[in-house]
């Protein structure tokens, strides 16, 4: 059973890897033996991350940078920095992401924009630049693997004031379908992982405040907020042996909140 979901000696970039869902998929892939890249805009907090992690595992096992997803020149310097560390890929973490709030009527294009740039148009060019890397670790035995953080509110029809977030999301778990049937004949599998309420920067604003933390547990079927275990599970699955099978899921990491009648 080990060896099934071994992913020891794999090659993971992860975006936005230095903070929430993203901070916890660095611990959890470099606890598993890969080595992890992870980048975003704040390098200085990336590289912090890596070497919290680092003197943790008492080896070089992650490394950061920084790069905006947001621009056509921030992917590029994406993959100059991840190819100058590594020649091939095995796993790319497309999970770097952002929201907006703001109530029906008052809603800016800006903020229409910024969400979708960076949470779909940044998977999407990220992915396409990638690929060559990918398709070198690629093969039929053991896939490269794509994972997209997409989200519960990706699936489920409520808005929250965040509009453009949530049409992103949708947009990420569509497309993740559409690129699983576009790159299986490149053995790379690419599925979602679709969290519920997760502690993170992003959420802070819920966690940290005790109502609507109680309220967004009170949400969630199995009663609380989504742990780093959930994640390194997810993960360990989707990119060990024991996944290479799965194409085209959206995972849902929500303790039952999509089935939730
Ligand atoms: N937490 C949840 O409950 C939850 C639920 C469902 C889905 N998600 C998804 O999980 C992913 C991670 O979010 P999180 O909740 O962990 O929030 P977070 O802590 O705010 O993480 C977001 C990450 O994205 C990076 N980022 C944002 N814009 C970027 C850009 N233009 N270029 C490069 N990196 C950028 C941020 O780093 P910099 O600021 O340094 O750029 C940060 O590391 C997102 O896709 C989010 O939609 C979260």
């Amino acid at each position: 059973m080990s060896e099934l979901f071994d992913i020891s000696g794999k090659t993971a970039f992860v975006t936005g890897g230095a903070s929430g869902i993203g901070l916890m998929a660095s611990h959890a892939f470099a606890n598993a033996g890969c080595t992890v890249l992870i980048a975003s805009r704040k390098g200085a907090v990336c590289k912090g991350a890596a070497e919290a992690i680092n003197n943790e595992l008492g080896r070089e096992a992650v490394h950061g940078f920084a790069v905006d997803l947001a621009s056509d020149e921030g992917v590029a310097a994406a993959l100059a920095e991840v190819s100058s560390r590594t020649d091939k890929l095995d796993i790319l973490m497309n999970n770097a992401g952002a929201t907006w709030g703001a109530p029906m009527g008052e809603f800016p294009r800006s903020g229409w924009d910024k969400i979708m740039n960076i949470n779909v148009t940044g998977v999407f060019m990220l992915t396409q630049a990638l690929l060559p890397l990918l398709e070198k670790s690629a093969c039929a035995e053991d896939p490269a693997r794509i994972v997209n953080v997409g989200s519960i509110v990706g699936t489920r029809a409520v808005g929250n004031n965040a509009w453009s977030y949530a049409a992103s999301k949708a947009a990420v778990h569509h497309l993740t379908k559409i690129l699983s049937n576009e790159l299986a004949a490149r053995q790379i599998t690419v599925n979602a992982i679709a969290p519920g309420p997760f502690p993170s920067r992003m959420m802070a604003y819920v966690t940290e405040n005790e109502e609507l933390a109680a309220l967004a547990r009170a949400d969630v079927p199995l009663g609380r907020l989504g742990e780093p275990s959930d994640i390194a599970g997810a993960l360990q699955y989707l990119c060990s042996k024991a996944g290479a099978f799965v194409n085209g899921a959206i995972l849902p990491l929500d303790g039952g909140m999509s089935t939730k009648s």
